[in-house]
């Protein structure tokens, strides 16, 4: 038998998460991003005397990697479930568990998923267009680009990659799908590539992947519909922490948990990187970690 494979993700801000959420033994805690339980992992040590951990992710392969990487944590029960995070109330119902005593979503997707060109999450490798988190359905990217309307995928690209030129792009890829729709990473980049002008070292493509990685998801959707059932999971004195990694997330966590009475934010600003991490991991360059406890 193979051993299991060793996880490409490095957990960023793990050191502020423990601190700033400070799980202790005998809780139950929701890891609703468990992906290669980087954070779980810490967490669960922390429970550990009868505490319990509940790991959700909508991609099956991460819960291999993370089931690998919990094997040998002993006295937290630990549970990992394949579901989407707004789907969190059903999933405790059907646990039989009412409350928790925190929760940790570490949004977007882990390196295992971007490094590996058959997701098609990368415009730096060739592979094909599918973007999805969870392979197991829904429509994929190249779904996307080839059936909806140039104004729909104008509002695509604005909306979720703030690109300036998005009506330009919708047309190119409108034009281009006449003759030969497309199916592959390359294909998308290369067209992005012809109609937007480099800036800097950033790849023109980068933010119209971006942008339909988010719709091909409902990234926005799913942190919504979680940010709502929140308040009704977590226990008084309860503590949840959200790492995200653009604005459009990082304003809807800051807003629930300044605009309701139910959350009394722990980090008024939100924490980011050290010098030490960035050097060390680049990835956490834009992590930015809010945390809110229960009133
Ligand atoms: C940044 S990674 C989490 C890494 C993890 N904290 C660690 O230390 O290994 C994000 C993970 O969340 C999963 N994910 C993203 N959106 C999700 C959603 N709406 N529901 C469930 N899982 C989701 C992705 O599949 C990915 O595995």
């Amino acid at each position: 038998m193979s051993a299991p494979r060793e996880p490409r993700h490095a957990p960023v801000l793990v050191a502020e998460v423990l601190q700033l959420l400070d799980p202790h033994a005998g809780q139950t805690w929701v890891d609703c991003t468990i992906g290669a339980a980087g954070h779980s992992r810490l967490i669960a040590e922390r429970l550990s005397g009868s505490g319990s951990l509940i790991g959700l992710d909508q991609d099956p392969t991460m819960l291999e990697l993370a089931r690998a990487r919990l094997a040998d944590v002993t006295g937290t029960k630990i549970t990992l479930v394949h579901a989407n995070f707004d789907q969190l109330v059903d999933v405790l119902e059907n646990q039989g568990i009412r409350e928790v005593d925190g929760v940790l979503a570490d949004l977007g997707f882990a390196s295992d998923q971007v490094d590996k060109a058959a997701r098609g999450l990368s415009f730096r490798d060739d592979g094909p267009l599918d973007m999805r988190l969870d392979p197991t359905g829904g429509a994929t990217a190249a779904d996307m680009v080839n059936t909806m309307s140039e104004a729909g995928l104008a509002d695509v690209f604005y909306e979720f990659g703030e690109e300036r030129h998005s009506r330009r792009v919708a047309r190119k890829i409108v034009e281009r799908r006449a003759t030969k729709p497309f199916a592959t990473t390359s294909e998308l980049a290369a067209v992005v590539r012809s109609c937007v002008p480099r800036s800097g070292s950033i790849d023109p493509a980068t933010r119209v992947f971006q942008a339909l990685r988010i719709a091909v998801n409902d990234e926005l959707g799913a942190l919504d519909r979680l940010l709502a059932a929140l308040p009704r999971i977590v226990k008084q004195g309860g503590r949840v922490g959200i790492i995200s990694f653009h604005s459009l997330e990082d304003r809807r966590v800051k807003q629930a948990f300044r605009d309701s009475p139910t959350w009394e934010p722990i980090t008024k600003k939100p924490v980011e990187a050290s010098d030490e991490e960035l050097a060390r991991n680049p990835r956490s360059r834009s992590a930015k970690l809010r945390v809110a406890t229960r009133t």
